[in-house]
């Protein structure tokens, strides 16, 4: 099977290597790609935003399978013309990427679907944003309505600040406050069969303790040993399998990844968000953990075939990933920096490895930084300390200047 990834990113590079180890693949494809996907794939200097460009490729390659990994492309509707020349494609189209593209459209689909989310007023003016920020109280929640890279949401018990928030963003959408753990589920689907995959943890602030900044994510782990076991059933009855049979009943299927963001509340779960895709950094945790060939399941997903998959197969082991971000991240990123320490932060007994996100080649042939996340570093171990004090020894030998990294991923998890 020939498989095109269109993407460059971390997740990317997570989904090439689960690609390049599954004996179904003859030949792994990238665009654009980054440093370190180019040593796995052919990497192609194409415009992933390009639906024409991108569906050129894939038919110059004569592509089995397209897997579209990020948002953008996905919100800009590249799936849509590959699937209209006939190409299998893992990820939705446009009209169902909605549901990561607005949120507005999201909690609209939410309700027609009976799934427990906040509550929340879309707001357009300042005068609108005040009441609903009244209506619900502090800590308040504004999140601007369109895609914003994990950058569009603010918390805060400043009620200036929301406001100040609301008033940059055309639309927005505030909300009640969530309180309680949160997990994310992914679920691979052909917009008729949902197949959930393990959930696993993300950490979203900048700084250690939870402090700092919202970010695309600086770390994740899985399994989580603290959740209720009967969480992924609960989750797929009531919010995935609700979520995908009203996407289909409206006329705009929804095929591809999707992943349900939860908070785990005293009330019960509640969808903080959907996105349309898989997500940045627990990719890296769940694909590490999955014994099942990744191409057989995505191109089941692409024709519509899930139901008659076998169970997917999980590995025992734990896996963490600590993402190493630049300097100045996330609200200025430095780029162009030399990283050193990349063949020394793959373990050699294959435990550990380094998955690059914003990274290219220079001139002379170096790896240099290229955009806010770097790189992570991603570990496996028969238990959360173990696979987190690997993906930390990786992180150590890392040379990048200026960069940080957050030294409490999976922390409290792993001491349970
Ligand atoms: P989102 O882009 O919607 O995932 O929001 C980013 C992060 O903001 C989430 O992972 C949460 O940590 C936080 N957040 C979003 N919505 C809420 C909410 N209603 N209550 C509490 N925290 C939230
Ligand atoms: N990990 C958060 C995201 O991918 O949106």
């Amino acid at each position: 099977m020939k498989v095109l990834v269109i993407g460059g990113g971390a997740r990317e590079h997570a989904l090439c290597r689960s690609l390049s180890q599954d004996p179904a693949v003859s030949e792994l494809h990238c665009a654009p790609g980054n440093a370190g996907i180019a040593r796995l794939a052919t990497v192609h200097p194409v415009d992933q935003l390009d639906g024409t460009a991108v569906t050129a490729l894939a038919e110059r390659l004569a592509a089995d399978l397209v897997v579209v990994g990020p948002e953008a492309p996905l919100v800009a509707g590249v799936a849509d013309p590959l699937r209209a020349a006939g190409i299998p494609v893992f990820g939705p189209s446009a009209a169902a990427a909605q549901l990561e593209g607005s949120k507005a459209f999201a909690k609209d689909v939410m309700a027609g679907a009976g799934v427990p989310t906040a509550r929340s007023y879309v707001c357009t003016t300042p005068e609108e944003a005040a009441e609903a920020l009244d209506a619900f109280g502090a800590p308040y929640v504004v999140k601007d309505d369109g895609l914003a890279a994990g950058k569009g949401v603010v918390v805060t018990a400043d009620r200036t600040a929301a406001l100040a928030h609301a008033a940059a963003c055309d639309r927005v959408v505030i909300e009640e406050y969530l309180d309680g753990p949160e997990v994310s589920l992914f679920a691979i689907t052909d917009g008729t069969t949902v197949l959930p995959l393990q959930p696993a943890q993300d950490f979203k602030r900048a700084l250690d303790g939870d402090a700092g900044p919202n970010t695309g994510g600086m770390g994740a782990y899985s399994p989580l040993p603290w959740a209720p076991p009967g969480l992924v059933q609960e989750v797929l009855d009531t919010v995935l399998q609700p979520t995908v049979d009203e996407l289909r009943r409206r006329g705009t299927p929804f095929s591809g990844l999707l992943y349900a963001g939860l908070a785990l509340t005293s009330r019960g779960t509640r969808v903080i968000e959907f996105n349309a895709r898989f997500g940045d950094p627990e990719t890296q945790v769940v694909l590490a953990r999955l014994r099942t060939p990744l191409a057989g399941v995505l191109l089941a997903a692409a024709n519509d075939t899930l139901a008659d998959l076998e169970p997917l197969r999980w590995s025992e082991e734990a896996a963490v990933t600590v993402v190493v971000a630049s300097e100045g991240y996330p609200a200025a990123p430095r780029t162009g920096d030399v990283i050193d320490g990349l063949a020394e932060a793959d373990a050699a007994d294959g435990t550990a490895w380094v998955l690059h996100a914003g990274t290219k080649a220079d001139e002379q042939g170096r790896v240099v930084s290229a955009g806010g996340r770097v790189l992570s570093v991603t570990a496996i171990g028969k238990d959360l300390a173990q696979a987190r004090e690997r993906a930390y020894q990786g992180v150590a030998e890392i040379r990048l200047a200026g960069s940080q990294h957050r030294t409490d991923i999976a922390l409290k998890a792993a001491a349970q």
